[in-house]
């Protein structure tokens, strides 16, 4: 077995934006790409969690695709990592079962995300009628999924956005519990590997993250953009009427501060550096340029390795296809061996 196993999935619930590539596929691509020996590297869709909101089959379908063409033409290499779709690998399923047989209601509940998706107030009980009836189940227990698809491989490191800090604690609750009740020591506890990017907000409502699921289009900023829409999302995105030198300030200036996380993320450089070298920026159009070029350099050779992977939906089927055969080998002998414990 290897040393350590790093693991990540992302939804195919929408096309891959400047959000996903920040907190997480560009830091696939670095530490799968990096000189790693005892290493192996798993990512994919997660397309069992994108059916807990309301979907179409149809674009369910394409986004699949499009999640696996954006994780490769992020620079993920198939042939040194396991590229494939959760549902391809039933044994997911079967240990989210086990594992929701571990899992308290109460340890649910205190999911932020579950609240924020279902509107919920911080304060409010779960309980609230008109809420409870229209949200599914599936959604309350995502997290659970998400612990069954890290656990299945004995994953030990995770790297995720900072958005999923919370679920990931879960998920070593819940391998505790595991280990505590059945064999001590039987899944490593996984570390979450954070990228140094802040969340990165959505441009034209900077209180809430940048997220795939969200229909309205002119909030994201896709990595297959033109470099003309990218530029005019750009200028569209909020700012403030703040005259003078930027500065980051997140709680007054949203926009602007969203604007400069992005820069720092995209240049890898600490927020302080980053507003120092912008420094000779005198106002919003300049800074907004800015940003539209480095965005525009960033992912101008993904975009056309996207296009020709969509150009050939067969070649993405083989990688996936290859991808389960190497991941149902892991997650089976895995599965065969928590039945034993389990007394199943
Ligand atoms: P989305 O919310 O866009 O559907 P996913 O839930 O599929 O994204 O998450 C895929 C990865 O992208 C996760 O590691 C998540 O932490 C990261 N991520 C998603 N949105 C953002 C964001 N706005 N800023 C930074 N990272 C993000
Ligand atoms: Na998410």
């Amino acid at each position: 077995p290897p040393n350590s196993r790093v693991f990540s999935l992302v939804q195919p619930t929408g096309k891959i934006h400047l959000g996903n590539y920040l907190g997480a596929l560009r830091n696939w691509k670095e530490i799968s790409n990096s000189d790693s020996p005892g290493t192996e590297f798993i990512f994919g869709t997660a397309d069992l969690h994108s059916i807990t909101i309301p979907y179409d089959p149809k674009e369910l379908k394409q986004f699949r695709y499009e999640a696996i063409a954006g994780i490769l033409s992020s620079g993920i290499d198939a042939s040194k990592c396991t590229v494939y779709h959760q549902s391809s690998v039933p044994e997911h399923c079967e240990l989210n079962w086990i594992l929701t047989c571990l899992t308290s209601i109460g340890a649910l509940n205190r999911m932020t995300q579950w609240k924020l998706k279902t509107k919920i107030e911080q304060n409010d009980s779960i309980f609230d009628d008109e809420i409870m009836g229209k949200t599914k189940a599936g959604l309350l227990c995502y997290p659970i999924l998400q612990a069954a698809d890290i656990l299945l491989y004995k994953s030990t490191h995770v790297p995720v956005g900072d958005d999923q800090s919370q679920p990931l604690e879960l998920c070593r609750d819940i391998a505790n519990t595991f280990n505590n009740r059945f064999q001590s020591g039987f899944f490593p506890l996984p570390q979450t590997l954070l990228t140094p990017a802040k969340k990165i907000l959505a441009l034209r409502n900077p209180v809430k993250k940048m997220s795939k699921s969200d229909k309205d289009q002119s909030l994201s900023l896709y990595m297959t953009e033109s470099p003309e829409s990218i530029a005019k999302k750009i200028r569209k995105a909020q700012t403030d009427s703040i005259q003078g030198k930027i500065y980051f300030d997140p709680e007054n200036r949203p926009g602007v501060s969203n604007l400069i996380n992005i820069i720092s993320g995209l240049t890898q450089k600490s927020i302080d550096d980053t507003v120092t070298d912008l420094e000779w920026i005198q106002d919003h159009k300049q800074l907004k340029d800015h940003v539209t070029d480095l965005i525009v350099e960033e992912f101008s050779e993904s975009r056309h390795t996207f296009n020709q992977l969509m150009g050939d939906l067969a070649h993405i089927d083989r990688i996936c296809q290859q991808g389960t055969e190497k991941a149902r080998a892991i997650a089976s002998q895995n599965i065969r061996d928590i039945k034993k414990l389990t007394g199943l």
